[in-house]
């Protein structure tokens, strides 16, 4: 049970996919690997086309595949239609799938309730035509609030099916957040629920919607549609608030999908960057939808048998695309779990996958380490406890994974014969990008190993040279890819100069620094931006900040991220109050204070664990605070580091206490 394992014994270690497993993958060797790289490298077109012909159902074939003519802004199958809910469900019924299971729920407290791909469809038919029954079709978007259910899922077909493209916000995010998000995406159409059950407490839902709504610009949105999750007494807006059973009441079980041109944006979703302000991220539909399916078969092998399991919320690109798209248009029968992993206790998601024979989970290494964490504090639920034979695949996505996390999970939850898939990818890739495909490539402990056919990944340095191996640098990928992002929504200067700055001539810039090691396989670094990675949640320290300045107190602030041995990153605030820094006793009411008004305005996951306080922030000559002292600080560490730029150095002692 010792979790302790030599880092550097465990770097060097190279972990070859089981025969067992290799005989019977869709990729069964590196041969199988690699002539598939050349496919694409002589012919990236002809690559891709093969994959879109066979792998979607169009209802108007395309004839041309990439025009890259106005790069950085892409297009894929351009000329082609199809309705991307159609390649999730109606397919499977067609293909004599229509009584396998597609959904398997397990509810917070428990309870559990299954669909059929026909039931599935049917429910999804039903809200559909339910929401064009309120007046919307292609081209309005929704804004979608809800916690995990099948109805979150049903609903985000629903919007495919009509052309309605979506935007779903995590339920951890604020009503600040969320109204924020429905102005930009001019949703006139809201989705929600009364309230959601995690760790046997309700959080209200449909009361943030309300207050969102109140605020300026929120009359944008004209209908509410509430799924009774709990039953909660909430407010009822008459005229504006639609129960969904109602919604649903005498909906015909047909909805003829609506055919959309293959670059018509399926979702919106906003994720943080450099600035204040999320990014929308806007996805096509064909091209996102392709990969997503595709990714699904590849790296996790899908097989009729299979029951997937992948933990992430549809809040988050991993819920998007490998619960609601890719895994639906792969016809895998999947577990959805609206609850967390220590509730009722530490041992549930091992329950969870004896209970329902899980095949292949995927989960975040956040939550690994707060299992092994848990799994020492209380052994009666250490995996060892539970049958997890069922198992044969693993994966990994969100952050780094430390080698010594992996081990535990390859060894304790996979019984070491189960390959361990560690996915790089983003929001704006749509899809998987470097990973390795289970039944071929040879594992390093701690590394995402190598980029999927058809993409060209590489590390540059910031002239756009490719670096050699042991050097870090930039990650980029250097030809687009039909997943890719397309705009950030309403805003084209910031699709070019975030992901296409001038000096890299055309790559796609990832945000993350890696290196490559002597067999080509990526070894991710961290991020280049102020992008913080906790528990797995992609979070804006300049939000957090620009938060934190907005509190009447506040003079300035800044925001860092310090490694956490369970979340990743904790975040950390370095704060000036307008008046004087305040006494011990004063700082810890006022810490408190200004955790809570993070809460209310970004959202609970964004409220900082360590707050300190100065009378002023450590910058440079030029104004510019300089966010790697403050690293240094944040992590208790000496500050070795160069400070001769620094106007003001006493400052960086002030921040000796931690509230
Ligand atoms: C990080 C999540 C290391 C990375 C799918 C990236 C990872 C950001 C990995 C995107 C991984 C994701 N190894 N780092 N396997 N997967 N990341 O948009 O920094 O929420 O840029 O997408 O998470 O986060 P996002």
């Amino acid at each position: 049970m010792s979790t302790t394992i030599n880092t550097m014994l465990v770097e060097k270690r190279v972990i070859h996919p089981p025969a067992e497993f290799s005989a019977q993958a869709r990729i069964s060797s590196m041969e199988q690997y690699q002539a598939l790289c050349e496919e694409a490298e002589q012919n990236l077109e002809e690559f891709w086309r093969n994959m879109a012909e066979s792998g979607l159902e169009w209802r108007k074939p395309f004839t041309k595949v990439l025009d890259d003519s106005n790069a950085p802004f892409y297009t894929w199958f351009e000329d082609g239609e199809l309705n991307v809910s159609e390649n999730c469900l109606d397919i499977h019924l067609k293909n004599g799938n229509a009584d396998k299971t597609a959904l398997i729920f397990e509810a917070d407290d428990g309870s559990v309730e299954t669909v059929t791909y026909r039931q599935l469809h049917a429910r999804v038919c039903r809200i559909a035509n339910g929401i064009r029954a309120l007046g919307y079709g292609k081209g309005d978007r929704a804004i979608l609030y809800l916690p995990m259910s099948i109805e979150a899922i049903a609903m985000m077909q629903a919007c495919a099916r009509l052309g309605l493209t979506h935007s779903v916000v995590f339920g951890g995010f604020s009503a600040r957040s969320l109204h924020q998000r429905i102005v930009d995406v001019g949703a006139r159409l809201v989705l929600t629920a009364d309230a959601q059950m995690r760790g046997g407490r309700q959080i209200p839902l449909k009361a943030a919607v309300d207050e969102a709504l109140a605020y300026e610009g929120g009359d944008v949105v004209e209908k509410v549609v509430v799924y009774q999750r709990t039953g909660a007494d909430i407010n009822w807006e008459e005229g504006r608030d639609v129960p969904l059973s109602e919604l649903e009441t005498g909906q015909s079980e047909e909805c003829e999908p609506v055919a959309v041109e293959a670059e018509h944006p399926l979702f919106v979703l906003y994720t943080s960057g450099s600035t204040g302000k999320p990014k929308g991220v806007q996805h096509a539909s064909a091209g996102y939808l392709l990969w997503a399916k595709q990714t699904a078969q590849w790296v996790f092998d899908a097989r009729p048998e299979d029951v997937f399991w992948c933990t992430a919320d549809i809040g988050w690109v991993t819920g998007h695309s490998y619960i609601t798209y890719g895994s639906l248009a792969a016809g895998l029968t999947q577990i959805v779990f609206e609850g967390i992993p220590t509730y009722p206790h530490a041992g549930r998601f091992w329950e969870m996958i004896q209970r329902h024979g899980v095949t292949i989970f995927y989960t975040a290494p956040t939550a690994i380490r707060s299992l092994i964490k848990a799994s020492e504090q209380s052994p009666e639920h250490h995996p060892s406890r539970y049958d997890l034979s069922s198992l044969r695949l693993l994966g990994s996505v969100g952050e780094p994974i430390n080698p010594e996390a992996w081990m535990w999970y390859y060894e304790n939850v996979g019984g070491s014969r189960c390959p361990i898939v560690d996915t790089w990818w983003q929001t704006e890739t749509g899809g998987h990008i470097l990973t390795p495909l289970p039944g071929a490539t040879p594992l390093k402990p701690g590394s995402c190993t190598l980029p999927l056919p058809g993409i060209d990944a590489a590390v540059v340095d910031e002239a756009g040279n490719e670096l050699p191996p042991g050097a870090g640098g930039l990650l980029v990928i250097r030809r687009p890819w039909p997943a890719m992002i397309r705009a950030v929504w309403g805003d084209e200067n910031r699709y070019r100069s975030s992901y296409f700055p001038d000096e890299l001539r055309g790559m796609y810039m990832a945000g993350d620094n890696a290196q490559r090691d002597e067999d080509g396989y990526f070894w991710i670094l961290g991020r280049t931006d102020d992008v913080l990675s906790v528990s797995g949640h992609r979070l804006g320290g300049t939000e957090i900040e620009s938060a934190l300045v907005a509190h009447e107190l506040v003079a300035e602030a800044a925001v860092v991220g310090r490694p956490d041995a369970t979340t990743g990153e904790a975040i950390v605030a370095f704060v000036m109050l307008k008046q004087a820094a305040p006494s011990a006793e004063e700082a810890q009411k006022v810490a408190e204070t200004l955790r809570n008004w993070v809460a209310s305005q970004v959202g609970p996951i964004a409220k900082p664990k360590d707050i300190r306080f100065g009378n002023n922030l450590p910058k440079t000559r030029s104004g510019k605070i300089m966010r790697r002292l403050l690293r240094l600080v944040a992590e208790g560490r000496e500050i070795d580091q160069d400070t001769s730029t620094l106007e003001n150095p006493d400052v960086l002692k002030q921040f000796s206490g931690v509230y």
